[in-house]
């Protein structure tokens, strides 16, 4: 197997705790470097994982013995950065939200097209084995016919320079919790949703969402009521409710690589707990990226990439809105 040579733009508190740890972990890439735009930063990031520090985020992309890179930016910075690296022929893998709003990353991913680079965006959860075990237990009838998918995901207050409180960098509740709850709707009720409402509260001061809801639903007639914040008692969970019975998911978006998750089946007259074995999703999509880069399957994380973005403007422009 091929290793691909990785590099990292941002000395991010995502890469650091997630994903250099899991880089470092998987066999099929090498950490060339990290860049930043302070040196002291990027040096200091660069002696824990054993690769080169570089001052500034262009002169990572000027290096020829890069192939990828991680992009850990605040989301508002996404675009910018995310297409300077497809024009210096770099695949990216892309921290959520991959970029604003739909236009933007429309503009990201046409110019992954036009060069055949691929771009993802860094959903780790659905690279997890506890949703392909609710997905058996779905298959296998457990729960009857799926009504309702309910899923929450917020946290408490975040220090008052966090980049989710500036708008400008993107921040907000909807492209970063709200994210997570939208695309756990798609993996179980599919892709083709219809908003039928949703509700944003706002900071006045910050101009930024800090919590919000929304409802959707397919063409099966199957419901999925969000919720997200970041002003909340820590939650991120999902329940799906059918004809029959009830599954529970209660660390659905952030389990750790040790830790092992508990799925809940309920049904009339009946509770069982089902443990998980620890799963590390960091790994997981690390080992997806490099497989879609070696088969040049890039179609279908464009396409999810897009679908989240249109879901996620579909919330901003048809929102009720409270300050
Ligand atoms: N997938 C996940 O599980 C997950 C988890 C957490 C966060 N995220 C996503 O990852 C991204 C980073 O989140 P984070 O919590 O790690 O944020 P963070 O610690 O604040 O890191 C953001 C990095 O962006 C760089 N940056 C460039 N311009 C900046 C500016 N004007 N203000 C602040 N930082 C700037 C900084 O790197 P330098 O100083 O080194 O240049 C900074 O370290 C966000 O898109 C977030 O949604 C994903």
């Amino acid at each position: 197997m091929k290793k691909i040579n990785i590099g990292v733009i941002g000395c991010a508190n995502v890469a650091e705790r997630c994903m250099l740890p899991a880089i470092k972990a998987a066999n099929e890439f090498e950490l060339i470097a990290v860049a930043s735009r302070n040196r002291e930063k990027a040096a200091n990031l660069a002696a824990k994982f054993s690769c080169e520090a570089i001052e500034g985020y262009a002169d990572i992309l000027n290096r020829d013995d890069i192939d990828a890179v991680y992009v850990p930016l605040p989301t508002g910075l996404h675009e910018e950065w995310l297409i300077k690296a497809l024009r210096k022929g770099k695949h990216v893998l892309s921290e959520k939200s991959l970029t604003t709003d739909y236009a933007s990353a429309k503009k990201v991913i046409d110019e992954a097209e036009i060069r055949q680079l691929l771009v993802m965006e860094d959903f780790m959860f659905p690279y997890h084995r506890q949703h392909a075990f609710v997905k058996k237990l779905l298959l296998d009838g457990e729960i009857g016919d799926v009504y309702f998918f309910k899923s929450s995901f917020g946290f408490p207050p975040r220090g008052k320079d966090d980049i989710r409180y500036d708008r400008k960098l993107g921040g907000g509740a909807l492209l970063d919790a709200g994210a997570y709850v939208v695309k756990a709707t798609q993996m179980f009720l599919g892709r083709d949703l219809t908003l039928l409402g949703a509700f944003l509260k706002y900071d006045g001061r910050l101009d930024v969402d800090i919590y919000g809801g929304a409802m959707f639903t397919n063409n099966k007639d199957q419901i999925s009521h969000v919720s997200f914040s970041f002003d909340n008692y820590y939650q991120c969970s999902y329940e799906i409710w059918g004809s029959k019975g009830k599954i529970t998911a209660d660390r659905a978006f952030t389990p750790p690589p040790n830790f092992a998750p508990t799925i809940v089946l309920e049904k009339q007259d009946h509770r069982q707990e089902f443990v998980i074995a620890p799963d590390n999703h960091f790994v997981n999509i690390l080992k997806e990226f490099h497989r879609a880069i070696r088969e040049n399957d890039f179609r279908r994380h464009w396409d999810e990439a897009l679908t989240q973005a249109k879901l996620l403007d579909q919330i901003r422009e048809n929102h009720a809105r409270s300050d």
